[in-house]
């Protein structure tokens, strides 16, 4: 069986992410993602200087062609991400004005949000707002313009534009770093006391060598859902050539995972393809550069 059968199952999202849709003029590639994922996220396509490079201008067909596809093959769609850490147009940079760079995220986001509006109902709203090892927020033009805020902004611009998609903070190495890891629930409790509208916390869970502590990803659920929110895993993939340990890793996190009560798993794609990863070599994903399923693939299937 594949691996969307088993997790539907039991009305689990698994996912791929990382799918720039230009790949699915690979058929096998095509009929992979079909056949096993039950949701899917777009790479790149939809950070603001892919599909807004210029005021006003939009990229549409990339994602549309995207969104079709899913709603062709039964797979649902996230929206990945309104605010990335990077892939921000000159336009937007040139923005020193608060008040005229707060517009212009609304204006971006009800664009975007609109036009997915009965389509994409789950959205990265915030990704990477904490520097990668953690000890404050990344230094980006939405935090050197806005400020702080620029969170509870966005969370609140994103409700409003799609009063009924679920809207996720987004951040790496948090499994794997413990300050990182309290320094984000110190953020996403405060957001939540100050009633900021946001409904989950996404682990990307890229993992090199070390695999999150047994325990941790259970007490991340644990603590988000007294706080009324959801957990995710977002961006799945383990960057090391150690086979063995890579599909121990798998194993591991899918299980604790789904026993903490996860229902949503996306991975960074899914063959080691060289053009189809972004660590091209590190041979991270569950097929294998033909697509033929490796040790990860079977563990994760028997974990769900
Ligand atoms: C990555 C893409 O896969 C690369 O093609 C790009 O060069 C950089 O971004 N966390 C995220 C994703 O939220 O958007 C990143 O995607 C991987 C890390």
């Amino acid at each position: 069986t594949s691996l969307r059968d088993e997790a539907s199952k039991k009305d689990i999202l698994i996912g791929s992410g990382a799918i720039n849709p230009t790949y699915l003029n690979d058929l096998e590639f095509a009929a992979v993602l079909a056949n096993q994922f039950n949701s899917l996220s777009p790479e790149n396509e939809m950070k603001w200087t892919f599909i807004n490079p210029t005021k006003g201008h939009y990229n549409w067909d990339t994602i549309d062609r995207l969104v079709d596809f899913a709603e062709a093959n039964n797979i649902v769609v996230k929206g990945h991400g309104l605010i990335s850490s990077c892939c921000n147009p000159d336009f937007l940079l040139n923005i020193t004005q608060p008040a005229a760079f707060y517009a212009a995220m609304k204006t971006h986001f009800e664009a975007i949000m609109h036009r997915y509006d009965s389509k994409i109902n789950r959205w990265d709203v915030v990704t990477e707002a904490l520097k990668t090892q953690g000890g404050g927020l990344n230094n980006n033009t939405f935090s050197q313009v806005l400020g702080p805020g620029y969170i509870a902004d966005a969370f609140r611009i994103a409700r409003a534009a799609g009063p009924d998609a679920r809207l996720f903070i987004n951040e790496n190495l948090v499994e794997s770093l413990p300050g990182k890891r309290q320094e984000l629930y110190n953020l996403v409790s405060k957001l939540v006391a100050e009633g900021v509208p946001i409904d989950g916390v996404a682990l990307q869970m890229h993992v090199t060598e070390v695999a999150p502590e047994p325990g941790v990803i259970a007490e991340m659920v644990n603590s988000y859902k007294t706080l009324g929110l959801e957990v995710s895993i977002a961006e799945m993939d383990v960057h090391t050539l150690d086979n063995a340990l890579e599909t121990d890793i798998y194993g591991a996190v899918i299980s604790e995972a789904l026993d903490a009560g996860i229902t949503d798993i996306s991975f960074w794609g899914f063959t080691d393809k060289h053009a189809y990863t972004w660590v091209p070599g590190a041979q991270p994903l569950m097929f294998d550069q033909s697509y033929k399923p490796k040790s990860e693939f079977y563990a994760t299937h028997a974990a769900l």
